[in-house]
């Protein structure tokens, strides 16, 4: 059997909780391979709403095997406080939920040093949403890090090594700060997660695949965030991208299955960075409101605009997908023309490339079409599908040269079209 992958191909929020939830029946097991409480992957159904950090989000469907992988970087703390509320309503993680022992280990003071490089950062600051994310992976890289697994021995003796340095940084930095509480709890968050089964999650997954269980990997971010190819340095610092899926895993490139990729009807941003097609009109006021665009994690605002092809092109192409996922078409419902950008205009010249560097010089081309301007919310399958919506879905897959095969039209489980498109 194969690993097949999920990933958001813009700059996160896709709505990957929730496509991961509905996909879940059809495997054995869903695992996470990157990322960590950065992530926020909203699921709704039976009027109840979830929101994962850490956690996969293939908890919900009858017992499954979920798996956090060595890619991950997962904070004691945080991840205590997701499973407990977790438990609390019913779904109890301690058999079903395992964790790679080669996972890194987010520590108080990597919050406080993502805190004090924004700080020193001013007004170039990456907008990250201060879990830690970026000093955990720089330590990772630079072979500093603590992992689960070193949570079982001698931890005390190599968690006063890491916080000292980091203490020394912190002071480089002129950032004062108290972490005495926040250690304390995160101490708690460490007997807590022993608790669960602490693993070499390479040999599990690959040995479920020769056992011919199937795995869906849920990608976290989006592309356009990946530590490599995304709109760097505004990015996260992991490979979000398919790539990422074989490192944090432990897989061969070779068992790679279906690639879903998975973008909105139009396209958000949250934090700093480029976003060619961004609004800064009604029409952006009326995405943010309709879409309810606010952070799952940080109730930040999200920068709303139409869909960028030239990088959701790229996405395609670095990923490898094999097929799409459309979100959020409901949320277009009302708009009488819907654009999407087709090229960019850089200094006079037109281009459908990816830019090394996105600044005020690139200008959005535009195509226009026609909007469907009919509530789909309540469409149980594509041959309710209005006209012009079916237009907007050809003109998609023709310029990303990939099939639309699942389309969704609100946030609720059973708001999912799937497509009986010919194979
Ligand atoms: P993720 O990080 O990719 O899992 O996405 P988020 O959960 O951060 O953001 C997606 C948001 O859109 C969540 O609030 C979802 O409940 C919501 N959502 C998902 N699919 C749809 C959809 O088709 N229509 C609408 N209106 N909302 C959706
Ligand atoms: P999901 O999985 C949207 C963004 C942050 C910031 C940048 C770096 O829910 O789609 P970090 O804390 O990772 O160092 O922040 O990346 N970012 C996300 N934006 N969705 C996410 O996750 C994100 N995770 C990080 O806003 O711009
Ligand atoms: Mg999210």
């Amino acid at each position: 059997m194969k690993v097949d992958v999920l990933l958001g191909l813009q700059w996160g929020d896709e709505g990957k909780g929730k496509v991961v939830d509905v996909l879940t029946p059809r495997y054995d097991v869903v695992t996470r391979f990157q990322g960590g409480p950065n992530a926020g992957h909203t699921l709704e159904f039976n009027g109840e709403k979830y929101v994962l950090r850490s956690i996969p989000s293939g908890i919900f469907q009858g017992g499954k095997v979920n798996i956090i992988g060595n890619g991950v970087v997962i904070d004691p703390l945080l991840f205590k406080q997701e499973a407990e509320a977790l438990a609390a309503s019913g779904h109890d993680l301690t058999k079903t939920l395992r964790i790679s022992k080669k996972a890194h280990l987010i520590l108080p003071t990597h919050r406080m040093l993502d805190a004090a490089n924004e700080a020193a950062k001013g007004a170039s600051k990456i907008g990250t949403t201060g879990k830690g994310i970026g000093p955990t992976y720089t330590d990772k890289i630079s072979r500093n890090g603590l992992r689960v697994g070193d949570l079982l021995h001698d931890f005390d003796k190599k968690y006063a090594v890491a916080k000292a340095k980091h203490e020394t940084m912190l002071k480089a930095l002129n950032y004062t700060y108290d972490i005495t509480e926040l250690e304390a709890q995160w101490m708690e968050g460490v007997e807590y997660l022993k608790k669960f089964s602490l693993i070499d999650s390479e040999y599990e997954v690959n040995n479920y695949l020769n056992n011919e269980k199937s795995i869906l990997a849920e990608g976290a971010q989006g592309t356009m965030l990946d530590i490599d190819f995304g709109s760097y340095p505004f990015v996260t610092s992991s490979n979000t991208v398919c790539a990422g899926a074989c490192s944090g895993l432990g897989i061969a490139p070779n068992k790679i299955g279906e690639v879903y990729g998975i973008f909105k009807a139009y396209c958000t941003r949250v934090g700093s960075g480029p976003f060619p097609t961004e609004l800064f009109d009604e029409t952006g006021d009326k995405m943010c409101s309709i879409g309810r665009e606010f952070g799952s994690v940080t109730g930040r605002k999200r920068r709303c605009g139409w869909i960028d092809l030239v990088a959701l092109k790229y996405a395609v192409m670095i990923d490898g997908v094999t097929q799409l996922i459309m979100m959020k078409s409901d949320v277009l419902d009302t708009f009488e023309t819907i654009k999407a950008c087709v090229a960019y205009e850089i200094d006079g010249e037109e281009t459908d490339r990816f830019p090394f560097e996105i600044g005020e010089n690139v200008k959005p081309i535009y195509a226009e079409l026609p909007g469907w301007q009919t509530d789909m919310t309540k469409m149980q399958s594509e041959d309710e599908f209005p006209e012009e919506f079916n237009n907007y879905v050809s003109f998609l897959e023709e310029q990303l040269q990939t099939p639309i095969k699942i389309v969704s039209v609100g946030p609720d489980r059973e708001q999912t079209i799937i497509r009986y498109t010919e194979e």
